[in-house]
């Protein structure tokens, strides 16, 4: 892979937010993963919106009603390069990933029944798990998990037992928020398509914010994505899926804007994207979110992972010198984004994050909305840091050093 250099210096310089001190330390941001900061670019475009173009989409002839329908529907278009999606047709808004993916189980699940199964793994977030389960309530269809290896990864041949004529949906996470695993999607589409007729799903909120992407290489049907964890606003956010199933869906929420015609006994559905987005949307939310890919497609998608990789070897090798540690998730760092989750021995993971976040460094503590993850490991939490485009080598060291006065501080 070509070096791409970035400037983190200058990348800094852009997010107001980093510069500021916690308890008197420099703060050191290490919860990307949970959500992102938002650089400058993209709160003044969300201002300047709101300060000369607001009205509301596709229901006005007058001039901001114009413009607003423009700034959505090229945020669109944005999103759609961004994606490399055939048409922005394709593109879904919605309020993140876990619309995204309720709206996909929801719709999806209509057609199917007690004679169809859903494989998912044991590497999920709660919001493509809970979705799936809440449709396994609703019809009976069979609820599949993949396992994982010891080291973090899915367990391809048990995904490829539990393939077969039944399989209906296979959904995944492009990266794993609870151990960073980067999965092999094209390799697992491959599997799909040979043992199955299935619709591929990629949750890709820990994907889309931190590799460059392309949906028609990726091999899946629908990918799902969040604005604020790739440096733009909170509730916007959205998917991706091939026009032709997306045509077939039936709507998940009702309302105005997602109907072709109204009567007494039934209503007939706008095309494809609108049929999806009832109601008034996150207007400022899309022009934030476009503001937000072309910032990270400024600085570089090849560029943030690099730079992502390389703080994640120096946790790692940094991190794995302290005493009692444990970390987890994909021994080759290759296959690892940005998240490297441990515990330390004989403590809580909340304890340690507590202290580091008296040193002014945020991480998180808990089961990261992944409690399989922790199941799988016999383990009840773990801390997670969490880097992006915006983090330093200091603040990896910051982190060590943090972890070891936690180790003295808890441990006699
Ligand atoms: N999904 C977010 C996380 O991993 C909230 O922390």
């Amino acid at each position: 892979m070509q070096t791409v250099a970035l400037d983190v210096a200058a990348v800094r310089r852009d997010f107001p937010v980093l510069d500021q001190t916690v308890d008197g330390k420099p703060l050191v941001y290490l919860d990307s993963a949970a959500s992102s900061q938002k650089p400058r670019q993209v709160i003044d475009a969300i201002s300047r919106y709101y300060l000369h173009d607001h009205a509301n989409v596709h229901r006005g002839v007058h001039e901001l009603a114009r413009r607003a329908t423009e700034a959505y529907e090229s945020s669109r278009e944005r999103i759609a390069r961004w994606l490399n999606a055939a048409d922005a047709h394709e593109v879904v808004w919605t309020r993140g990933t876990s619309e995204a993916l309720n709206l996909v189980a929801f719709s999806l699940g209509e057609g199917l029944g007690p004679n169809d199964e859903v494989v998912i793994s044991e590497m999920e977030h709660h919001s493509n798990l809970v979705p799936w389960q809440l449709l396994s309530a609703r019809k009976g269809v069979r609820l599949r998990y993949t396992g994982l290896t010891d080291d973090g990864r899915l367990d391809l041949d048990h995904l490829a037992s539990l393939l077969g004529p039944r399989t209906r949906v296979v959904s995944l996470p492009h990266v794993s928020n609870a151990l960073g695993t980067i999965n092999p999607v094209q390799k697992i589409g491959a599997l799909v398509r040979g043992r199955s007729d299935a619709v591929f799903i990629l949750d890709g909120a820990q994907g889309a914010p931190h590799l460059p992407l392309d949906v028609q290489a990726l091999g899946c049907d629908i990918y799902a994505f969040s604005g604020h964890k790739m440096c733009g606003p909170t509730g916007i956010g959205g998917l991706w899926g091939r026009r032709a199933l997306l045509d077939e869906m039936p709507p998940y929420q009702g309302g105005g804007e997602m109907i072709e015609r109204v009567f007494h006994e039934y209503s007939t559905w706008a095309e494809v994207p609108h049929k999806f987005e009832a109601g008034t949307p996150n207007i400022a939310g899309t022009v934030g979110l476009a503001a937000a890919v072309d910032y990270l497609e400024d600085v570089g998608l090849d560029a943030i992972h690099q730079h992502e990789m390389a703080l994640t070897r120096r946790a790692v090798s940094l991190l794995s010198e302290v005493d009692g540690i444990r970390i987890l998730g994909p021994t080759d760092l290759d296959d690892r984004a940005g998240v490297v989750p441990f515990v330390l021995e004989g403590t809580s993971a909340q304890d340690v994050a507590t202290i580091l976040d008296a040193q002014g460094i945020a991480v998180r503590a808990g089961h990261h909305c992944a409690q399989l993850v922790v199941d799988r490991f016999e383990l009840s939490a773990t801390v997670r840091a969490s880097f992006y485009l915006y983090n330093s080598t200091e603040e990896v060291k910051r982190l060590v050093a943090g972890v070891e006065t936690a180790r003295r501080l808890l441990l006699p």
